[in-house]
């Protein structure tokens, strides 16, 4: 048999069991080692899935430095996404970033300066690009049927659904709503339309809930947004209308509504009480609003109700597809940085308190 892909993962928390159980599911592939800063965490990490003869690392350092290791997933919270990617791109490894790419757009250039340098891959884990409705979405849009697009509105959120853990600690994860859902309402609109480039944003954030004990229970450690909106400029004289939230008194911040010279789209939220911003592929009814010999019609578009297969699976083999046989990531940094920039001038924006230009 071949030689099985050697995989280290970096940060092993929360999500690194998702990934874990995809690469345990590859019979050419071969977990060898784990790394958390936590004493004893990849450890106990690695013994979990019975991979007694994998070696457990204190720092993805120590883990880079292996020569052994063909990729790795970074697993990390947001802010050391940069650190321990660019890290294993100089020694040599291939990369599954998990999102948000990184926290700031100056991360984001600096990893794909070391990924070119390298001439490794990175690929970031969008996993509802692997969604049939997703698909289905970027499908009919690229394929014309709207006409050229000139005004997306994406978002969406919770009523109430603030995670707890690091991801409301801004030395963690930097952003809040914005980075845990915002990255994947951000990757479904900008992916559907082609990725345009981001040209300004102005933007607002807030962080009423989480900062209230009446409704938080960690009130004094939230430090990050729960809330954020969006106006953004998009090259071709296209809008994008961006809301996100953890937590509000609404059940939604509204659908996805694409506005083309032709005909418009609209994708339902599904409306259910811890939606994440279409983290899992999920959507609601999708209706195409055209006319019929002048008659304004709107038409229901057949959508999966039931995805098949693992989405999470789907984004990690990709990935090991794209290292066996040498090709491209298939979720590059060149599409997400876009996304990045995005998430960086919201920051930006929100609190400068003014419109603020996006330099890539
Ligand atoms: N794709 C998805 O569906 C999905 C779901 C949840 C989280 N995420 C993303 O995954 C990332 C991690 O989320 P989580 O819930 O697993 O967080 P977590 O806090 O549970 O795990 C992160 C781990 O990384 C470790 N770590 C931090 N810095 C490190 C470093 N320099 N070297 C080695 N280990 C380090 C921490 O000690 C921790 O154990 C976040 O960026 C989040 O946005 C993605």
């Amino acid at each position: 048999m071949a030689k099985k892909l050697r995989i280290g993962i970096i940060g092993t928390g929360g999500i690194a069991h998702a990934h874990a159980n995809a690469y345990k599911n590859f019979k050419d592939v071969e977990i060898v080692a784990g790394a958390d800063i936590i004493p004893g965490k990849a450890r106990a990490f690695l013994d979990e899935f019975n991979l007694a003869k994998a070696d457990a690392y204190e720092s993805c350092e120590e883990l880079c430095a292996r020569k052994d290791i063909d990729a790795v997933s970074v697993c990390t919270y947001n802010t050391q996404h940069a650190v321990c990617t660019i890290a294993a791109l100089e020694s040599g490894k291939h990369v599954l970033l998990e999102k948000p790419m990184t926290l700031t757009l100056d991360e984001a250039k600096a990893v794909m300066a070391a990924e070119k340098k390298s001439g490794k891959i990175v690929s970031i884990g969008f996993q509802p690009r692997y969604g049939a409705n997703f698909r289905l979405v970027h499908d009919l849009i690229a394929a014309g049927t709207l006409g050229d697009v000139y005004y997306v509105q994406t978002g969406g959120g919770r009523r109430r659904g603030i995670p707890g853990r690091t991801f409301i600690d801004r030395d963690k994860a930097g952003v809040g709503a914005l980075g845990d859902i915002g990255c994947y309402a951000l990757d479904f609109a900008l992916n559907s339309i082609g990725y345009p480039k981001p040209l300004t944003v102005s933007a607002v954030a807030y962080d009423y809930f989480g900062k209230n004990p009446k409704y938080y229970g960690e009130s004094e450690r939230f430090s990050v947004d729960d809330f954020s909106a969006a106006f953004v400029r998009l090259e071709g004289g296209i809008t994008l209308d961006f809301r996100m939230s953890w937590a509000m008194h609404m059940d939604t911040t509204g659908d996805f509504l694409f506005l083309g010279k032709d005909a418009g789209l609209k994708v339902r939220q599904p409306h259910y009480e811890l939606w994440g911003g279409a983290w899992d592929g999920t959507v609601g009814d999708i209706t195409l609003y055209h006319d019929v010999f002048g008659k304004p019609t709107a038409t229901p578009i057949p959508i999966e109700k039931q995805e098949k297969g693992n989405l999470f699976e789907s984004k990690v083999r990709a990935f090991v597809d794209a290292v066996l046989t040498g090709g491209k990531a298939p979720i590059p940094t060149s599409q997400i940085i876009y996304n990045q920039a995005i998430i960086d001038g919201i920051v930006r924006s929100a609190a400068c308190g003014h419109e603020v230009e996006i330099a890539l």
